[in-house]
């Protein structure tokens, strides 16, 4: 059952591409409108939302702070995303006109669904972004957009990732449209390039041998940390949080502009760090201001793997190892910036000998809060 591969999450990660598309299948139509149907929530009412409010856990979350960039660029509706943990517990202000997305990919998270419970009790209107049919989140949520994922069964998510980022653009893209939002050009190039990004996803996967053997080459590192900017940074917490929990490693993730307001003391002679650089096309200053991260860290040793997108020549002179990614719209970049994260995470955890499908500690659903 796992399709001829070592390990489920190597399955996984290979699927990504038919996720991802099956995610997009029969929500944009010729002409580039959405049509999603299962998003019960009235038109009249999500004109109405004056906030939005996600709420998800571990890698959801990452989507979810990637969602919320999303949201507030397409659609200038005020966006929070919070650790569904820490929400309920904090008095958060939740109304009538306050959209909550709660993203789960087994839908049975405790925290997630506790947090979405609160939310109801104030008024706020739940939907539900999730991977598993009939599971408790969507059913008690107002309603659901599902993930077509399929089953993931490795403890470490990989596709159902890609497809939450996938479900998260497209509830992004469907508020601006009922909502009238002025649809320009960037619009129209993010829904024509989406329809075409399984294929982008599925040229990283074909480039993966090197990230391995790098992947291998470090096997007996004790720390590896994670750069990243802007969309960049939840793939920099992404990357980190997969090889915690896969390689046991201590590994953290940092937003680029904090380094010099403390972490940059870390960096020390042939401390691995991967750097996520945005597209040198879209916000081309945090593209500059990256680069010259990447030089301060190898100035002071740090060994560098920079993900950057093909083309991108500043950063050559300043990667000791480069992994090419191909270009996208600035929002749409983590779909191809993190498999290569998942990738390099599962190759050092069968390095170090660990188990890829269960790691120590964890469960696959986390159903106690
Ligand atoms: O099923 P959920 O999406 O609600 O799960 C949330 C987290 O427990 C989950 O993403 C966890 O962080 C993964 N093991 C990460 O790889």
């Amino acid at each position: 059952e796992k399709g001829g591969y070592d390990y489920f999450m190597l399955k996984e990660i290979a699927e990504q591409p038919k996720a991802v598309a099956d995610t997009l299948l029969g929500r944009i139509d010729a002409s580039g409108l959405l049509t999603l149907d299962e998003v019960r929530i009235p038109a009249s009412v999500l004109r109405e939302v004056d906030k939005v409010v996600i709420v998800a856990c571990g890698t959801a979350y990452h989507a979810g702070m990637i969602a919320k960039l999303a949201i507030e660029h397409w659609t200038r509706i005020p966006c929070e995303t919070e650790l569904a943990s820490e929400f309920r517990y904090r008095d958060p202000i939740l109304d009538q006109r306050t959209l909550v997305i709660a993203i789960s990919q087994s839908g049975e998270t405790m925290d997630t669904l506790m947090a979405l419970r609160h939310a109801r009790e104030q008024g706020a209107r739940v939907l539900a972004v999730c991977n598993t049919n009939g599971s408790t989140i969507p059913r008690e949520s107002d309603a659901v957009l599902y993930t077509h994922a399929g089953p993931e069964v490795a403890v470490a998510s990989t596709k159902a990732f890609l497809t939450q980022l996938v479900a998260c653009y497209l509830v992004a893209l469907y508020l601006g449209q009922v909502r009238g939002t002025k649809w320009g050009d960037e619009i129209e190039a993010v829904i024509r390039e989406l329809s075409d990004i399984a294929a982008a996803v599925d040229r990283v996967l074909e480039t993966m041998e090197p990230v391995r053997a790098l992947a291998r080459s470090l096997a007996d590192k004790d720390t590896v940390l994670f750069l990243g900017r802007h969309v960049g940074y939840p793939v920099a917490l992404e990357g980190a949080l997969k090889l915690k929990e896969l390689a046991y490693m201590h590994a953290e993730g940092f937003a680029a502009g904090e380094l010099k307001h403390g972490p940059i003391a870390l960096i020390e002679e042939d401390l691995p760090v991967v750097v996520v650089v945005p597209s040198p096309r879209g916000r081309s200053v945090l593209h500059d201001k990256i680069v010259s991260n990447i030089q301060e860290i190898r100035a002071r040793g740090a060994r560098t793997i920079v993900i950057a997108e093909e083309g991108d020549e500043a950063v050559v002179p300043y990667a000791d190892h480069l992994i090419r990614i191909p270009a996208t719209p600035t929002l749409l970049q983590p779909l191809v910036a993190t498999v290569p994260l998942q990738v390099f995470a599962c190759e050092l955890a069968t390095a170090r000998g660990n188990e890829v499908d269960q790691p120590r500690n964890l469960a696959k659903s986390v159903t106690v809060e």
